[in-house]
């Protein structure tokens, strides 16, 4: 029943399943077309067994969710670090990521979710050849239809601090700088997103945004698929902190914000100011 604010993103909540539903319909509602869902687990382990749970959180949400819902879609994120007691993205021997160990895992964690009802998957743990292994679980497992929008483009970021608060997902040591890319390389974007697309991605994803966004309009220039930009944690707990301050005019600086993600190529945006960026475009097509 929890609806427990995260300190470092305000006006951001981790719920409880009972509150889920609910607030997905207000989401809806709102003409938002999609929802992506990150779970914390009761429980976390080394192997993240709870990622791939049948009767796991992400499962169990998906069921509320399509019962109060009707056209929302819903995209679920495919990680274990959110399930792991370690807080790394797999399964580690000593304090190395063991790759193939883990994209099999992730594989059972996607069909899981799909088993559950989920309308699309988000990889986002960064490993060496997990779209393809994904894709190919998925068709065997009846899942034809499922996209998979990838995580291609995922920079070693400051910017995701908020987010690992709100996952309760920090890495108990080291850091993600082993898979995720390194941010001064612009061309490992370019290689990346064509081994996903060639391994079946359906939409490529950058991340973060607001930094990056020389990479997504490089991606708009070179490919005509679709281009989903994630405006992370802690681009909106920037924001957030200067307007809370009264140093930014919060509407216009985000408003602005979306802006420059599509003009810089972005078919789609994943943010936590989504529900406010939805009514002010409201209000403002009232007008
Ligand atoms: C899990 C994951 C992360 C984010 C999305 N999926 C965190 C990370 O890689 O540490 C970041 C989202 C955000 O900062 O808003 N791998
Ligand atoms: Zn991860």
């Amino acid at each position: 029943d929890a609806q427990k604010p995260i300190a470092s993103m305000p006006g951001c909540f981790q719920l409880g399943l009972s509150r889920i539903g609910e607030e997905c319909k207000k989401i809806e509602d709102l003409g938002i077309p999609a929802v992506i869902l990150f779970g914390i687990p009761e429980q976390k382990d080394e192997q993240g067994t709870q990622a791939y749970h049948e009767h796991g959180v992400i499962p169990r949400a998906i069921a509320a969710i399509k019962k109060a819902c009707s056209t929302l879609v819903v995209i679920t994120d495919i990680c274990l670090c959110e399930y792991t007691s370690h807080g790394h993205c797999g399964m580690l021997e000593g304090t190395t990521i063991l790759n193939d160990e883990t994209v099999e895992l992730l594989a059972r964690e996607a069909v899981t979710h799909a088993n559950a009802g989920c309308d699309m998957v988000a990889p986002s743990d960064m490993m060496d050849g997990r779209v393809g292994i994904i894709r190919e679980e998925l068709d065997s497992a009846g899942f034809i239809y499922t996209p998979i929008m990838a995580y291609s483009v995922k920079y070693s970021s400051g910017y995701y601090g908020p987010f690992r608060d709100a996952a309760e997902s920090a890495p108990a040591f080291g850091d993600r700088r082993s898979h995720q890319m390194d941010p001064p390389n612009a061309r490992e974007a370019m290689r990346q997103a064509e081994i996903d697309l060639d391994a079946g991605a359906d939409i490529l994803m950058v991340k973060p945004g607001l930094a990056y966004l020389d990479i997504l309009h490089r991606l708009r220039e070179r490919w005509d698929v679709p281009l989903a930009v994630y405006n992370v944690s802690g681009e909106y707990s920037m924001v957030k902190a200067a307007a809370r301050n009264g140093w930014i005019d919060e509407k216009r600086v985000v408003l602005e914000n979306m802006t420059a993600f599509k003009r810089a190529g972005a078919d789609m945006i994943l943010t936590y100011h989504a529900l406010d960026v939805a009514r002010w475009l409201r209000e403002q097509t009232a007008l």
